[in-house]
């Protein structure tokens, strides 16, 4: 049985300007003990399938299983299954650190749980704060404390949305070492995050939504592979020539341009040689994940999908 089992899930919501249609026959299962990446650009509906999955928001049509159990009409065991750290920064500001995760605990029935929120707070950079009033926390503490509360009850299934948007650099690793030992522990994992690097490193498989489809699901290594020939990447203050700016991804100094072969490679250095660029820390990589990325989302269109399961519309 799959940790997770997306059926056909479709999302329209009613706007001002008519319905839109948030998700589009979305289908796909997540395996046990997979570490499973949910990745696509703003708005594509990551958080939206997420929602749903968590019973938050329902589906205009199709339906969610976690480890078997519909999301709609057997709403508290799905939940119970699930630890969701929501995108957005929401929570008691009343509460101290301490207590919010107590309080949490109550939620799921469980009592005495200390020792287990000590260990969450320790691995999370806590410790010192258990005290502390939520609302002294900064933005970056807030979201470690959003993720002790989605674990507060040990679930099996870990739904993580941009869990490290705001983080610093020292606790996105603690934070990833401490996800990656609960997913080897067989903890699966969903996680959603526009950090490309950090989903190369720790998905197994990736599932890649654009407006509201898939359009790329596949193993890891797999999508890498489909990415062919070389990157050439250098620094530069000149102005790139129009024939490479057009290929060209420009990030500040950094200029990334595709080559399929040697000859490529050589044929673009002549062009910036002949427009006189002055090119710096000059190197040739293997594609990654975000070149991937950008390539699936320049030419992407939807995968083909299991036939649509009908079930009750719901307008909003
Ligand atoms: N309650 C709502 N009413 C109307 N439209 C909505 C609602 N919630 C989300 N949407 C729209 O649905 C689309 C998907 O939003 P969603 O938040 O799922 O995107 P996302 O992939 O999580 O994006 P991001 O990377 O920015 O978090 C967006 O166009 C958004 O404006
Ligand atoms: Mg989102």
């Amino acid at each position: 049985m799959p940790a997770v089992s997306f059926q056909a899930v479709s999302k329209t919501f009613a706007t001002a300007k008519g319905p839109f249609q948030a998700l589009d026959n979305v289908s796909f299962d997540i395996e046990e003990g997979e570490f499973f990446g949910l990745l696509g650009p703003n708005g594509a509906g990551k958080t939206t399938l997420i929602s749903i999955l968590a019973g938050l928001a329902r589906a205009s049509s199709g339906r969610v299983l976690v480890q078997g159990s519909d999301t709609q009409s057997e709403f508290a065991a799905a939940r119970r299954k699930l630890g969701v750290v929501p995108q957005e920064l929401v929570f008691d500001p009343f509460f101290s650190v301490r207590e919010a995760l107590r309080f949490q605990s109550g939620y799921f029935g469980i009592r005495h749980n200390d020792a287990w929120i000590d260990e969450l707070l320790y691995h999370l950079g806590l410790a010192d704060k258990a005290q502390a009033n939520m609302r002294q926390l900064s933005g970056g503490m807030k979201r470690r404390v959003l993720v002790a509360l989605a674990l507060v009850h040990r679930p099996p299934i870990i739904v993580l949305d941009e869990p490290t948007a705001g983080v610093d650099v020292e606790l996105r690793q603690t934070l990833w070492q401490f996800i990656a030992r609960l997913n080897q522990e067989g903890h699966t994992v969903l996680l959603t995050t526009h950090y490309l690097e950090e989903a190369e490193a720790l998905c197994g498989r990736i599932a890649m939504l654009k407006n509201g489809q898939v359009v790329a699901l596949d193993r890891t290594s797999a999508l890498l592979k489909t990415a062919s020939g070389n990157v050439l990447q250098f620094k530069t203050d000149s102005a790139l020539p129009a024939e490479l700016a057009a290929l060209a991804r420009v990030t500040g100094r950094i200029v990334q341009l595709p080559a399929h072969d040697a000859l490529e490679i050589e044929r673009h250095l002549a062009t910036l040689r002949a427009a006189h660029v002055d090119v710096q820390d000059l190197e040739i990589r293997r594609p990654d994940l975000e070149d991937v990325f950008l390539h699936v989302m320049a030419t992407a269109s939807p995968l083909p999908q299991p036939e649509r399961i009908e079930r009750t519309e719901v307008a909003a």
